[in-house]
């Protein structure tokens, strides 16, 4: 791999900086849209079930051998156009000194939140080799990939700081948006620290060689566009604007965030992830015609007889074509008892009907 300079920072070529997916998210002319899928390697995948019985899912991100097989399960399988890195959004949170688990079928718990400026000494900033493993398993992963794009990806400051201060999962981010409301001091100071600790993370794996970030906001929906841009946008934006010069395109992701496109884009993103409310046509028109646009299948519409599934894959492509460049995706992860074959079916479809 060569380096070369530029703007005066040492920036590392990338194979896969033409590859079809990259060129999508940069909104430059491609031979057929891309696709990959949020959660594409996980759950669905009996392979997947195999590699991971008896271990714990943090454990596992942790093994770069078994981060390098899952993340590569996808692709054997599907044929899609990106990998994305296995790990998760709470990863770094506990390489930085939080004490937390995934439960199957929860999710991340907290074993005691951050509730006051007192628990928030206890999130160290992070550095390099807190996660040393994800540095070696995103080289070995490039390695094997070859012009196969890698995504890296984070969860953002609101996600994450949900996470922290409920314990675990919630629905309606009771006691998030009351430190937000009610202690904005408090709530800015753990909001920035989860924000340096996301830009790191994500560093270093733009340094270990991923084609493209995705900042994961799965929760932020929650906000009205006020409160997101006083709360929540300034956070995001530091760890969007802090890879600007990184030369890999950012793709920021939110559910239920119809009413947050144009925040998120002006955040500091090249592609604006959209869930199965707002049709790409709609959040183009949103997001601005300088941004490309990613998502909207239905995860559930995977569900259905295939005709219903070859129309909706034709009305997202279609609808996407409003947009600069368009990633195909679905509008949120692949559900657990999803039909890999259909997930494969999906991904010939695409191609082929988007083929130019
Ligand atoms: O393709 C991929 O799966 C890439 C790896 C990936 C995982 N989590 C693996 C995982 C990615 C990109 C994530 C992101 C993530 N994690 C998000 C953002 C995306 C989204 O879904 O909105 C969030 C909110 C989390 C937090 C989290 N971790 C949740 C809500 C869960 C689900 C709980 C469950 O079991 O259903 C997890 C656990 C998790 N993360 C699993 C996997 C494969 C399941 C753990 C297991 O298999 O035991």
């Amino acid at each position: 791999m060569t380096t070369t300079m530029e703007g005066g920072a040492a920036r590392r070529e990338r194979p896969a900086a033409d590859s079809v997916f990259v060129r999508a998210c940069r909104g430059l002319p491609v031979s057929h849209t891309p696709v990959w899928f949020m959660r594409q390697a996980g759950r669905s995948l009996p392979e997947y079930r195999k590699v991971r019985a008896g271990i714990p899912m943090l454990e596992a991100c942790r093994r770069p051998d078994l981060v390098a097989e899952i993340t590569l399960q996808p692709m054997r399988r599907h044929g899609v156009d990106a990998a994305i890195l296995f790990s998760d959004i709470v990863v770094p949170v506990a390489a930085a000194g939080i004490d937390l688990d995934i439960e199957p079928g929860t999710g991340p718990v907290v074993a005691e939140p951050i509730r006051t400026e007192a628990d928030l000494a206890r999130l160290r900033p992070l550095t390099p080799p807190d996660v040393s493993y994800v540095d070696e398993a995103v080289r070995l992963l490039v390695g094997e990939l070859g012009a196969t794009p890698l995504i890296g990806f984070a969860g953002a400051p609101f996600t994450l700081a949900s996470y922290l201060i409920e314990g675990g999962p919630s629905r309606t981010h009771a006691r998030t948006k009351a430190m937000m409301y009610g202690q904005p001091e408090l709530w800015h100071a753990l909001c920035g620290r989860l924000a340096g600790i996301t830009l790191e993370f994500l560093r270093v794996q733009v340094a270990a060689g991923v084609a493209a970030v995705q900042l994961f906001d799965s929760w932020a929906g929650a906000l009205s566009e006020a409160d997101y841009r006083r709360f929540v946008m300034p956070h995001s934006a530091h760890v969007l604007s802090g890879l600007a010069g990184a030369g890999v395109p950012r793709i920021h992701f939110g559910v239920g965030t119809a009413q947050l496109l144009t925040a998120m884009g002006e955040a500091g993103a090249d592609v604006v992830g959209v869930d199965w409310r707002t049709p790409l046509d709609a959040a183009t028109a949103l997001a601005g015609p300088e941004r490309s646009v990613q998502g909207n299948l239905d995860p559930c519409a995977l569900f259905a007889p295939w005709p219903v599934v070859e129309r909706e894959v034709r009305r997202v492509l279609a609808e996407g074509r409003a947009a600069p460049g368009h990633v195909f995706n679905l509008g949120h992860g692949v559900l657990p008892e999803t039909d890999p074959e259909v997930l494969t079916r999906v991904v010939a479809l695409v191609h082929e009907a988007s083929a130019r």
